[in-house]
C-alpha cells in the first residue's frame, strides 16, 4: 500500500483522485439502492458510496459490513450530489465512490457506542479498553499527552538535560509509600523494589558528573487510589548539581511552560509566585491551597480571647485557635444542608464539628449565636466583615486541625457556590517546608525525604527543636493539585548523619540501607538539587479532566483492578517455588492464575 491517506485529511482538492482507504465502519445506511459507509479513523470521517450497478460485487460486500469492521476500499474521489453536502464534516463535500471492499476485520457488537461522548460506566470502558481507545475522548488525551511529553523532552534537551535511563529493579527507596515487592529467584527469600522514584539513583548521576539529568520516570507505590492516584505512575524527574532554588524553579517553569504551550496552545508565563509552606497553612489550611478564588482563613482568637461559650473555651484552654471562614452569601443555604454536608466535610477533615453562623438582617442565627454577648459578635463580624446574608464558619481545635477543616470547607463551599474561575489555571512554588512532621506512630518523619538539606537559620535547632526546623523543599501546586516536589539535597556525610540521628536510624541501619549513597558522597559530590513532577497530574489539568485514568491509556480502577487482563493474577506452585516462598494463607476470591 502507498502512503495511507488519513480519512479526515480528504477534501475537495483531491476530487478525481483513485484512492486506497482503511477505516473502521462507524455507520452503515441503505438508500435509494445505495449502501453508505462512514469510515472512521482518529482525523475523522469520509463517506464511501456503494452502487450496485456500477459495482456489484462491492456493493455485495459493503452490506455484509457491520459497525467497528475494519475495511480496505478502492474507488474514485468526488463530489457529493448538490444539496447532500454536509457542512458539520471536514469532508462533508466530498464522497469516495467504491469500486471495490476488503474486510480486514469483522467485530463482534460493541458493549458501547464508539463514536460518541455519551458517558459509559467506567468498569464497562476499562474492560473494553481498547475499544473506549478509539472513542473521541480517549483519542484526544492521549495524543495531548504525547504532545505533551515531547514538548517535556525538547525543552529539556534545548536546556542541556540528558535523559538517563534508571533501573526499575532496586532496592527500597525512602519515599514514604509502601513498596511493590519482587522476590528475587536467585536470592531466594531476598527482595528488589519497584522505585517509588529514582530519587538516589539521580542523586548518584550528580556524583557521576552527569549533571543536568531528566528522566520520564515510570514509578510505583502501592498506596490506596483516589482521582488523582494511581499504583504506577509517570513523573518528570530532574536533577541538577550547582543549583540554588532559584536554578530549579526557572528550569521547571520553562519545561512546564514550553510542554504546556505545545499540548495545549496556552502560555503559561513565568515567574510563577511562591508562598511558604507556614503562609499557606494560614490563609488556606492547606500545603496544597486552590488560589483561583480568595475566601482566606482568617484566626479570631483574639476577637473571642474572654468568651463564655463553652466549646471556643475549652479549645483555648488546651491551647488551641479559633479560625474562621466567611461565606458570602452563604446565610441561604439551607439548614439542613448545612448541618448535613457541611458537618461531615468539617469532620472528615479531622474537627470534631464546626460552628455556622448565619448571619440575616435581623441578626445572627442559631443557638451558639445567642450564647454569645453582643460585644463578641460585634467583634466578630469587625474582624471578619461579616455582613447581612453571609454564613459564618468557626472551627476551635488545634491551630492545625482548625485550618484543615476550614480548608476543606473552603473548597466545599467553592464547589457549591460556584467560586472558581472557569479555565483559570493558578501555578505557584511553596516553600519553606519544615524538614519533619509526626507520623501516625508519634515518632519524627521527614516530610519531603531525608536526604533534603535544612534551612541553613535553622540547623543549630535541628537536635534540639527538629519540629521547628524548615527544609530546603519545594512543591508545585496548580488549582488545589500537588503537581510535585523538589528540594535542595544534603551531600556533606556529618549533615546526613545528624538527620538520621533525628530520626532515631541506628547507624548499622543507615549503613545497610543508605552506605552505597553516603559512600559515593565521600567521593567528591557536587553540591545538587533536584524536583520530580507528576506527568498524569499535569496533562489531567490541562486538558480539565476530572481523574488521571482518563490520561492513562491502561489505568487500574479505583479499587486497583484491571478488569481488561483480570490481574492481578494468582501465583501458581511453580512460580513460588522458584522463588523460594510459600504462601501463609490461599488466595481467596476468582482470578485467574498466570500460567
Ligand atoms: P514526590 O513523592 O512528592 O517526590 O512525588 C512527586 C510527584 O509525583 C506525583 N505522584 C503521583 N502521581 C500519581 N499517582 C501517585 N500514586 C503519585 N505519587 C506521586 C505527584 C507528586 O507531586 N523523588 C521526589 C522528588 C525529588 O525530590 O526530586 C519525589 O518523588 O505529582
Amino acid at each position: 500500500m502507498s502512503e495511507r491517506r488519513y480519512l479526515g485529511t480528504i477534501g475537495a482538492e483531491a476530487v478525481g483522485a483513485e484512492l486506497e482507504l482503511v477505516g473502521w465502519v462507524h455507520h452503515r445506511r441503505d438508500h435509494g439502492g445505495l449502501t453508505f459507509l462512514d469510515l472512521r479513523d482518529h482525523t475523522g470521517l469520509l463517506q464511501v458510496v456503494f452502487n450496485p450497478t456500477a459495482a456489484p460485487e462491492a456493493h455485495r460486500a459493503a452490506q455484509r459490513c457491520r459497525l467497528e469492521y475494519v475495511v480496505r476500499v478502492q474507488g474514485r474521489l468526488g463530489r457529493r450530489p448538490a444539496g447532500s453536502e454536509n457542512r458539520q464534516l471536514a469532508t462533508g463535500e466530498v464522497e469516495l465512490a467504491a469500486t471495490g471492499v476488503t474486510i480486514l476485520s469483522a467485530a463482534e457488537p460493541a458493549p458501547f457506542a464508539i463514536g460518541d461522548e455519551r458517558p459509559v460506566d467506567e468498569g464497562v470502558r476499562l474492560q473494553y479498553r481498547y475499544l473506549d481507545l478509539r472513542r473521541p475522548r480517549m483519542q484526544r488525551n492521549l495524543r495531548a499527552r504525547h504532545r505533551f511529553v515531547q514538548g517535556l523532552r525538547r525543552s529539556a534537551d534545548a536546556m542541556g538535560f540528558i535523559e538517563i535511563e534508571t533501573p526499575t529493579l532496586v532496592p527500597s527507596t525512602p519515599e514514604g509509600a509502601r513498596d511493590f515487592v519482587v522476590p528475587s529467584r536467585l536470592r531466594p527469600g531476598f527482595v528488589w523494589a519497584l522505585p517509588q522514584s529514582p530519587q538516589l539513583y539521580k542523586q548518584l548521576c550528580m556524583v557521576g558528573g552527569l549533571d543536568r539529568y531528566f528522566q520520564i520516570a515510570r514509578c510505583w507505590r502501592d498506596e490506596d487510589l483516589r482521582a488523582d492516584r494511581q499504583f504506577e505512575f509517570t513523573q518528570l524527574d530532574v536533577e541538577m548539581a550547582f543549583v540554588e532554588e532559584t536554578d530549579v524553579f526557572a528550569a521547571l517553569e520553562r519545561l512546564i511552560g514550553d510542554a504546556w504551550a505545545e499540548a495545549f496552545a496556552i502560555p503559561l508565563g513565568a515567574p510563577w509566585p511562591r508562598l511558604t509552606w507556614q503562609a499557606a497553612m494560614e490563609r488556606y489550611g492547606s500545603d496544597k491551597p486552590d488560589t483561583r478564588f480568595g475566601n482566606e482563613l482568617m484566626t479570631v482568637t483574639e476577637a473571642l480571647a474572654g468568651t463564655e461559650v463553652r466549646l471556643f473555651r475549652s479549645a483555648l484552654a488546651a491551647g488551641g485557635a479559633i479560625r474562621a471562614l466567611r461565606v458570602p452569601g452563604g446565610a441561604q443555604l439551607p439548614r439542613a444542608e448545612l448541618e448535613g454536608a457541611w458537618q461531615q466535610v468539617a469532620r472528615d477533615a479531622g474537627a470534631a464539628g464546626v460552628v455556622l453562623l448565619p448571619r440575616l438582617a435581623d441578626g445572627w442565627q442559631g443557638p451558639i449565636a445567642r450564647a454569645m454577648g453582643a460585644d463578641e459578635l460585634a467583634r466578630l463580624a469587625e474582624r471578619t466583615a461579616t455582613e447581612a446574608g453571609d454564613l459564618l464558619c468557626l472551627v476551635a481545635a488545634d491551630e492545625r486541625v482548625a485550618g484543615a477543616a476550614l480548608g476543606a470547607l473552603r473548597l466545599h463551599a467553592a464547589r457549591r457556590l460556584g467560586w472558581i474561575p472557569p479555565g483559570r489555571l493558578d501555578f505557584l512554588w511553596i516553600t519553606d517546608f519544615p524538614m519533619f512532621e509526626r507520623g501516625a506512630d508519634g515518632g519524627l518523619q521527614p516530610l519531603h525525604h531525608p536526604f533534603t538539606q535544612v534551612h541553613p537559620d535553622d540547623w543549630p535547632r535541628l537536635e534540639s527543636d527538629p519540629l521547628s526546623a524548615r527544609s530546603r523543599a519545594y512543591d508545585i501546586v496548580c488549582n488545589g493539585v500537588e503537581i510535585g516536589s523538589g528540594s535542595l539535597r544534603i551531600t556533606r556525610p556529618e549533615q546526613q548523619a545528624a538527620i538520621f540521628r533525628v530520626l532515631g536510624l541506628a547507624e548499622d541501619e543507615v549503613e545497610a540501607k543508605f552506605g552505597f549513597l553516603l559512600g559515593a558522597f565521600r567521593h567528591g559530590a557536587p553540591p545538587h538539587g533536584g524536583f520530580a513532577a507528576g506527568i498524569d497530574r499535569l496533562v489531567m489539568l490541562g486538558l480539565g479532566e476530572p481523574s488521571i485514568r482518563e490520561v492513562i491509556a491502561f489505568p487500574k480502577t479505583q479499587t486497583g483492578q484491571d478488569p481488561l487482563t483480570g490481574a492481578p493474577t494468582r501465583v501458581t506452585p511453580g512460580q513460588l517455588r522458584d522463588v523460594g516462598l510459600r504462601l501463609a494463607e490461599p488466595p481467596t476470591g476468582p482470578g485467574p492464575a498466570t500460567r
